[in-house]
């Protein structure tokens, strides 16, 4: 595990490469869990936002919706809604996605996340979460979503912004606030993420390597 750009992208000294920036953000950003309670701004909230816009979506349909909670109160209530929400739902899971998660979560693949040590466990004490949502029932919306996030935390990033996706944020849509987010029933919930300055540097989580195949 290292956090250096050129023996990741493997490029070697003598190579006449030039590392674009936005090359560095992919290798630099790092789903980082330990946050300072410095307010982010709401220009570079908007300029965030502004870069998630800016992705593509399948017939450019733009499904996203982002629903911005800056007051520390509510994020505190959610966040243990949330953690409630999610583990009642283990049970209805279904016992093949259930060994999946248990498995992928104990195996070598490290995700950084510790329910039993983090003091908040859902938003890691970040002053920004945002919920993506998409109107129901829209075949391509969570993969437009996903890369309307990554264009939202490499912005982040490059702004000197740390952030997290929290696929439990979806859970948010059984909470008994939910209610206060002013979401409409027809809106799904596909993802939270978090947004702040860091207070932790965590390395690069192994990445697999055997899953290229020329043909
Ligand atoms: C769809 C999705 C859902 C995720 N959900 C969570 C989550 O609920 N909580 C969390 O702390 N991290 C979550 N993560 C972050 C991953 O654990 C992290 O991206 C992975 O371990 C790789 O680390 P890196 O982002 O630093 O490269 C999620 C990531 C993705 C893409």
């Amino acid at each position: 595990m290292n956090n250096n750009i050129s023996e990741l992208v493997e490029i070697k000294q003598t190579d006449k490469i030039c590392i674009s920036d936005v090359l560095k953000k992919i290798f630099e950003r790092r789903s980082v869990r330990k946050y300072s309670t410095k307010e982010v701004t709401k220009d570079l909230i908007e300029q965030i936002l502004a870069a998630g816009k800016m992705a593509p979506s399948a017939m450019n349909k733009q499904p996203w919706r982002f629903y911005v909670m800056l007051n520390k109160e509510d994020i505190n209530l959610f966040s243990k809604e949330i953690l409630k929400a999610g583990l009642k739902s283990i049970p209805q899971m279904g016992i093949k996605n259930l060994i999946n998660t248990i498995v992928s979560g104990i195996s070598q693949l490290s995700h950084g996340i510790d329910f039993f040590k983090d003091k908040d466990p859902i938003f890691h004490g970040a002053p920004v979460v945002i919920f993506i949502t998409a109107p129901k029932y829209d075949e391509w919306a969570s993969l437009d979503i996903g890369m309307c996030s990554q264009n939202m935390m490499l912005a982040a990033k490059s702004l000197g912004i740390d952030s997290c996706p929290i696929g439990f944020g979806k859970f948010v849509e059984k909470t008994p606030h939910y209610s206060k987010l002013g979401i409409p029933l027809s809106e799904q919930v596909h993802l939270a993420i978090i947004f702040g300055y860091g207070e932790e540097s965590p390395l690069n989580p192994k990445r697999t390597n055997h899953n290229v195949f020329y043909k």
